[in-house]
């Protein structure tokens, strides 16, 4: 393929060097230093493998730079845009680069009778790929495909041919059908998903990174001043690939509760406060949790109406676990806004619920009797219909419900 290199920073020149090993490929900066080093064999940035790949490019004619973005798209059908996008001042991220570049290859691109792919690999919020094909690429000749990198600076060459994963966001086939063929040396799955859940996979990846440090060395502190060894704590942790490393409660849904979860973390906090050790991240976990009660609260109250109905009230499904059930929280809530409260659960029957459950659930919910139903039929009544636990509704509903699924 003929491919041009918009930005020669980490990631443009990685990607140049280990695409010029079977393409033609020019890079292009506005920096004449980084392309001079280029087109005399030398790398720009130290980087593991990226000095023998960058000397072998250019010693095969493989490998170019130029400062001249016109040479550089009329001399190749497929762009990769790797320009910066630093933080502002308010932590946005600066778009300017890449909004330069693209405008810049847009009137480029019109001088050409070819279809010309524009790949764009600058990390950028979610619905700026959308907002620079309605600015520079509408009616053109023109694939656009928005290409999360997730490359780590020390690593990048290996992490480039060996990704967890390739995701792509394309406005044609024909875009899809050219990164087939631009990633056919890359042994990784190839997923195509929107423009939008593209770019924020990226962040989310980076902010999950960063909560993990956080989270490990938070884990370190607490160790340390109890003379436990946290990294050996953290290795069992890791171990666990069923429910610690896993995709198990990573996905969003409602808050935490039960019996174990709220205990457990208040005892962590307490032991914290004794050893009088600092640990913001877990020290605002069930801060967090109070924000999704309450942003369950506000969606059901957005509705305006004044009969609801829960379906699930357990802390989650397949139990009657009551205690701590953040489901009984939304309950209370609403039945102390003066709501027609409805509720259904199959699990959770004033018969045959025993001990700290049925005393727990009497306390938190006086009138829980009258509010109770043994048929799912006849909680399907209210206005709003709030999915608590897996429930398959879509046969009892009837019209005009508003539904919140929490599930
Ligand atoms: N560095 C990483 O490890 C990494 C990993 C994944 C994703 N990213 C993302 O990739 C993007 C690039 O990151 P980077 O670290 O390579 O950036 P960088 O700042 O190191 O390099 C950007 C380059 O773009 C050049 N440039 C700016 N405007 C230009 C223009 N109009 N035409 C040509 N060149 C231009 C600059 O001169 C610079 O050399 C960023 O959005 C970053 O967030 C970086």
């Amino acid at each position: 393929m003929k491919i041009s290199i918009f930005g020669l920073g980490y990631v443009g020149v990685v990607t140049s060097a280990i695409l010029a090993r079977n393409n033609q490929v020019v890079g292009v900066d506005v920096n004449p230093v980084k392309v001079d080093l280029i087109n005399k064999g030398n790398s720009p940035i130290i980087e593991t493998d990226v000095d023998k790949l960058i000397k072998d490019g250019v010693e095969n004619n493989n490998l170019k730079a130029t400062t001249d973005s016109k040479e550089a798209i009329l001399d190749s059908d497929l762009s990769v845009v790797c320009v910066g996008t630093p933080s502002n001042q308010d932590g946005s991220h600066n778009l300017n680069y890449l909004d330069k570049v693209l405008s810049e290859i847009s009137d480029l691109i019109k001088e050409k009778d070819s279809y010309h792919l524009v790949v764009i690999r600058s990390t950028s919020p979610p619905g700026t790929t959308e907002e620079m094909i309605e600015k520079y690429f509408k009616n053109l000749n023109v694939g656009i495909c928005f290409n999360p990198e997730f490359l780590r600076e020390g690593s990048a060459v290996k992490d480039y041919i060996n990704p967890p994963y390739i995701v792509i966001a394309c406005n044609d086939d024909k875009s899809i059908e050219l990164m087939k063929e631009f990633y056919k040396e890359v042994d990784s799955e190839l997923l195509i998903t929107s423009f939008k859940e593209a770019e924020i996979l990226k962040i989310v990846s980076n902010v999950f990174h960063a909560l993990k440090i956080v989270f490990g060395n938070e884990i370190g502190r607490f160790c340390e001043s109890y003379g436990i060894d946290g990294r050996n704590v953290m290795d069992l942790i890791c171990k666990d690939k069923k429910l610690n490393i896993s995709e198990k409660y990573l996905k969003p849904g409602f808050a935490y509760g039960g019996s174990c979860l709220p205990k457990d973390l208040k005892s962590f906090l307490y032991l914290t406060k004794q050893k009088d050790v600092c640990l913001p991240l877990i020290g605002n976990i069930s801060l967090s949790n109070e924000a999704q009660i309450n942003a369950a609260i506000n969606k059901i109250q957005s509705h305006n109406k004044k009969s609801v109905s829960f379906l699930g009230l357990s802390f989650k499904p397949g139990t009657d676990d009551l205690r701590e059930s953040p489901y009984v929280r939304l309950v209370e809530h609403f039945i102390g806004k003066g709501y027609s409260v409805k509720i259904y659960d199959p699990n959770v029957s004033l018969a045959k619920l025993m001990g700290a459950n049925k005393e727990y659930l009497e306390r938190e919910i006086p009138h829980i009797s009258q509010l109770l139903y043994e048929d799912m039929d006849d909680v399907m009544d209210s206005e709003i219909l709030v999915i608590n636990h897996n429930f398959d509704i879509k046969s009892n509903i009837q019209d005009k419900k508003y539904l919140v699924d929490l599930s």
